[in-house]
């Protein structure tokens, strides 16, 4: 696949860099130093840099990796996405691209300003440090969950996670995306490791639409104390 990652710092540049292992073709962009931009791109085979527009139009799939104030200045240089899949690593910290309205995930509220793009969202639970230490191990030990409302971005989320060494898990679509979001807390799985089997099992409950029996699941199951 053609991946255009916007926002090359510890998760864009991290993923980008699994995935080109992984044979996919990445194009890294959106960094305010672009000798960081061509030290990723050496990284791996056939790795390009460029400008955020150039790794839209290249792309099949966007990993959009961008810290939440930079949001607007990152969709302004990407420019039209339409029929793009996006997918959304980022986590609502700080000030940033507009109020989320009451009850919307904070996906559905990027989702909303990027026009006839297909989001997923994925790679927003788990530190760029833990992702780093799942992707050297041995595939598929550990889940990450990810939302997706439509098949395009379900499927392009599902191959790119297990490129990176996780069992893809959907925990749902917009509804269900509020338990893989920030901030930390009871009740949902944003910040916590989870083995495939019991992630799956949330998954299970949370597309019934029961997210507090979800919640409480994710809770009983999860792994181990401390921030992953
Ligand atoms: N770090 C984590 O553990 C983690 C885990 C899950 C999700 N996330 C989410 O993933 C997203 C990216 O996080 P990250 O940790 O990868 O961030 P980061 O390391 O700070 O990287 C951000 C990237 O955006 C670029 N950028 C371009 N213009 C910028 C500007 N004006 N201000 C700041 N950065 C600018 C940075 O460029 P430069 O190269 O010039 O700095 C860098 O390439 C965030 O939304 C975060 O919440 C992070």
């Amino acid at each position: 696949m053609k991946v255009g990652v916007v926002g090359a710092g510890r998760i864009g540049g991290g993923i980008g860099q699994r995935l080109g292992r992984d044979g996919h073709e990445v194009m890294f962009s959106f960094s305010r130093d672009a000798g960081k931009l061509e030290g990723l791109a050496a990284g791996v085979e056939g790795g390009r840099a460029g400008t955020a527009r150039e790794a839209v139009e290249f792309a099949d799939a966007v990993v959009f990796a961008v810290p939440w104030r930079t949001i607007d200045a990152a969709l302004a240089e990407m420019g039209p996405l339409e029929d793009k899949v996006v997918v959304d690593t980022t986590n609502q910290f700080g000030a940033g691209p507009g109020e989320i309205s009451a009850g919307l995930s904070a996906v559905e509220h990027n989702a909303r300003r990027m026009p006839g793009a297909a989001l997923a969202k994925a790679f927003n639970t788990l530190t760029a440090g833990f992702q780093a230490e799942v992707a050297a191990g041995a595939p598929g030990e550990v889940a990450m969950f990810y939302a997706a409302e439509v098949e395009t971005a379900d499927a392009v989320a599902d191959t790119l996670v297990a490129a990176c060494g996780f069992a893809p898990v959907r925990i749902g679509g917009w509804r269900q995306a509020a338990l893989i979001e920030a901030p930390r807390r009871p009740g949902a799985v944003y910040g916590e490791a989870y083995r495939p089997v019991a992630a799956e099992r949330i998954a299970a409950a949370a597309l019934t639409g029961d997210l507090e029996a979800a919640g409480r699941l994710a809770d009983e199951l999860k792994q181990a104390e401390g921030e992953r």
